[in-house]
């Protein structure tokens, strides 16, 4: 789908693929050390070839992942969203988004985050958790716009856990 971050900037959302690994790999390159470290909470200056594996190829269902690329350079992504049913009887998954520094605070994050969870309650998913920096307060917000209440999990070693119910 063709969309508009609030600065007119024109990208295109849609469905990862396997052969998104070198694109997925340069984008996490690009993206700033802090970014870096609030996606995958360790400083990880780059993915290795089973990461990328596991992060392209997705089946869908239980593990679904969206990418957003420049309408203008369709290999250029912006912004990444996915989620993974934990064990069990998959009414909840984990979930994940980063956008790209330059276009943080552009409406993205946001946009992926319903996208992703119209997809998420499509495949069955009630509730997504997530995990994060304990001072993170861009994913706070991002959670508060799938659910107004937060059930707070844990919080250990500047970690914290945040689960939301996905309204019907
Ligand atoms: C979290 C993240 C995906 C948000 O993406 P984004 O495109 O900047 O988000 P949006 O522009 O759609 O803004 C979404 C909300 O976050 C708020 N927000 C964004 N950046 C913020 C910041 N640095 N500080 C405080 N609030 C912030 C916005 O004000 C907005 O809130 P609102 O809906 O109440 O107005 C982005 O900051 C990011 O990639 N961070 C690093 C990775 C990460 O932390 N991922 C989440 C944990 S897995």
């Amino acid at each position: 789908m063709l969309a508009r971050l609030t600065d007119g900037t024109r990208i295109v959302i849609r469905e990862i693929r396997p052969t998104d690994k070198r694109m997925l790999a340069r984008g996490v390159e690009l993206l700033s050390e802090e970014t870096r470290r609030r996606r995958f909470l360790t400083a990880k200056p780059r993915l290795t070839r089973g990461e990328l594996r596991y992060l392209t190829e997705v089946d869908g269902e239980r593990h679904f992942a969206l990418v957003a690329v420049l309408a203008d350079q369709l290999d250029h992504v912006v912004g990444v969203a996915r989620f993974v049913k934990l064990p069990g009887e998959g009414a909840t998954a984990d979930a994940a988004i980063v956008v790209g520094d330059p276009w943080q605070r552009r409406g993205l994050g946001r946009r992926l985050a319903l996208l992703l969870a119209d997809a998420a309650r499509e495949r069955g998913v009630r509730r997504f958790s997530a995990t994060m920096l304990s001072d993170n307060p861009a994913a706070i917000a991002l959670m508060r716009t799938l659910a107004a209440r937060l059930e707070g999990g844990g919080h250990a070693a500047g970690i914290r856990e945040v689960a939301v119910e996905l309204a019907a």
